[in-house]
């Protein structure tokens, strides 16, 4: 299929682009087939960026002005994205939260990837609380976003035991690496080809229901 002809993407990020890294990587190897169009930042520190610039993608930082509202970043942030096209448009450690406005201008194609087993521990610092609470299992979701925070309906969760030596900084290294990394990919895959779709507000997949979340063992070797 030519370049032009594949689904776009827009990816947002904030910070370190470990997601936008394997998303890139999984582009190279053949399990992915979109054209990731930009790259966009709120902040130009963002380590993420230079992937892409090595990878040949364009890239975009835009900065908050001091005192602009917030609807009126979200405004400016989704001219730049419109000029993409995309079909998709994929948050990967994008650290603001988005207006309505802007959540309902992209529905139906704007995900994220949230680092726990939703609906449990929406919101941030999951790595704690999952430790806090004794669980034995972590994981993440990928979901598509809707104006309640970490609440769209989710696609896919990939799962990984915790240990009983895990700490923070253990579970969420393991997280990213074994679980966010492998299951984003193919989540975009399936979104960006219309396997996995929103309709009134509920995921159709190959045009059927999805009764619950895909779920993925990342503990075991992949099989999606
Ligand atoms: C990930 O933990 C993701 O779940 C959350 O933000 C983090 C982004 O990491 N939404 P990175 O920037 O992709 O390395």
């Amino acid at each position: 299929m030519a370049q032009a002809e594949r689904p776009g993407v827009v990816v947002l990020i904030s910070g370190r682009g470990r997601n936008l890294q394997a998303l890139i990587e999984a582009q190279k190897n053949g399990r992915l087939d979109v054209d990731i169009r930009a790259v966009i930042s709120n902040r130009n520190s963002a380590a993420g960026l230079v992937f892409a610039r090595d990878a040949g993608i364009p890239t975009y930082v835009l900065k908050p002005m001091k005192n602009q509202s917030r609807a009126a970043y979200d405004l400016a942030l989704a001219e730049m994205i419109d000029n993409h096209r995309p079909a998709v448009v994929v948050l990967a450690g994008f650290m603001r939260i988005l207006s309505s406005g802007f959540v309902q201008r992209f529905s139906g194609k704007l995900i994220n990837i949230h680092p726990s087993l939703l609906p449990k521990y929406r919101g941030l610092d999951t790595h704690r609380r999952v430790l806090a609470a004794g669980d034995t299992q972590h994981g993440a979701s990928v979901h598509f976003v809707t104006e309640d925070l970490d609440a769209g309906p989710v696609v896919l969760q990939g799962s990984i035991a915790v240990a009983t030596d895990d700490t923070v900084q253990s579970l969420s290294e393991r997280l990213i690496h074994d679980v966010e990394t492998r299951i984003y990919p193919q989540a975009l895959q399936w979104i960006a080809h219309g396997r996995a779709r929103l309709r009134n507000g509920r995921i159709e997949f190959d045009a059927q229901p999805l009764k619950a979340p895909i779920h993925e063992n990342c503990s075991q070797p992949q099989t999606i």
